[in-house]
C-alpha cells in the first residue's frame, strides 16, 4: 500500500481503534513539551483530531489550533471531536497538505505531528514546509515510527498507552511503511534545519527542537484571533 492520506472507509477503522488510545493521545501531548508561552499550534495529518484535544486540555494558553489532514472524512470527523468537546474556538480542522502548506512563513508557535512523515509522499518536502510555517523560537515536535519493530515491542508500546491488541495490530499493519531510522537520520542532517534534532525512543522517531532566530529575523506577530 502506498501511504497516504486515510480515506473513508479505513478512516472510520483507524478512528474506532484509536478511540482505546485516549491514554496514549495525553501522553503525547505531555512529551511533546510546548512552551506555555505558545498560542498557536499546527498538528500535521492531524487525523480525527484526538492529538489536537488533548493537547487543548493540555495547555490551555494555546487559543488558536489547526488540526490539518488531507482526508476530507478525517478533517470531517476532527472538526466534529472539537465541537463535542466544547473546543471549537480553540480547535479547528482544516483540509491540508503537507507537502504544500496555505500558509505563510512563521504563522505557528508550535508545529507537531503523530504518526504522519510515514505518509509523506516527499518527506523532505513535508518537513520543510512544517519547519516554514513554524516562528523563529517556536517548538517543532514530529513524532513517528521508525523501522519495523517486532511485535512485541509494538505490543509493549501500545500497552504503555492504554491500547489495545486490536490497537497493535493496526499500528503494527501501519509500521510497515515506517522509514528507515537510517532515512530518518538522513532526512534531518539533510534538511538542515538550525535548532532541529532527531532523537529514537524505541519505537519512536522524534524530530524536535526549537527553531533558531536568525539575525535577520524580524518578530513575527501571532495571527491568532
Ligand atoms: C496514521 S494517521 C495519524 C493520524 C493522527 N495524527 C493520529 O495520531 O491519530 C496519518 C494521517 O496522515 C494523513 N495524511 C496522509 N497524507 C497526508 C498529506 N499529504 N497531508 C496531510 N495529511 C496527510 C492521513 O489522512 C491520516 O489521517
Amino acid at each position: 500500500m502506498e501511504p497516504r492520506e486515510f480515506h473513508w472507509p479505513f478512516s472510520v477503522f483507524y478512528s474506532s481503534l484509536a478511540s482505546f488510545l485516549e491514554p496514549g493521545y495525553r501522553d503525547l501531548a505531555r512529551r511533546m513539551e510546548i512552551g506555555e508561552e505558545a498560542e498557536t499550534l499546527l498538528d500535521l495529518g492531524g487525523g480525527d483530531g484526538r492529538l489536537a484535544v488533548a493537547i487543548a486540555r493540555r495547555y490551555p494558553g494555546l487559543r488558536q489550533i489547526t488540526s490539518g489532514d488531507i482526508s476530507p472524512d478525517m478533517t470531517r470527523r476532527a472538526q466534529r471531536r472539537s465541537d463535542k468537546a466544547g473546543l471549537s474556538s480553540t480547535v479547528s480542522a482544516q483540509r491540508v497538505d503537507m507537502h504544500a502548506l496555505p500558509y505563510e512563513q512563521g504563522r505557528f508557535d508550535a508545529v507537531v505531528s503523530f504518526g504522519t512523515l510515514h505518509h509523506a509522499r516527499q518527506p523532505a518536502a513535508a518537513l520543510a514546509e512544517a519547519y516554514r510555517v513554524l516562528r523563529p523560537g517556536g517548538r517543532l515536535c514530529l513524532i513517528d515510527g521508525y523501522d519495523r519493530p517486532s511485535f512485541a515491542t509494538l505490543r509493549q508500546g501500545v500497552r504503555n498507552f492504554g491500547g489495545s491488541l486490536a490497537a497493535t495490530v493496526l499500528y503494527w499493519c501501519g509500521s510497515k511503511d515506517c522509514l528507515p531510522r537510517q532515512q530518518i537520520e538522513s532526512l534531518v542532517a539533510d534538511a538542515n534545519l538550525p535548532g532541529i534534532e532527531v532523537v529514537f525512543d524505541e519505537p519512536l522517531a522524534i524530530i524536535q527542537g526549537t527553531k533558531e532566530r536568525g539575525k535577520d529575523d524580524m518578530p513575527v506577530q501571532s495571527h491568532a484571533g
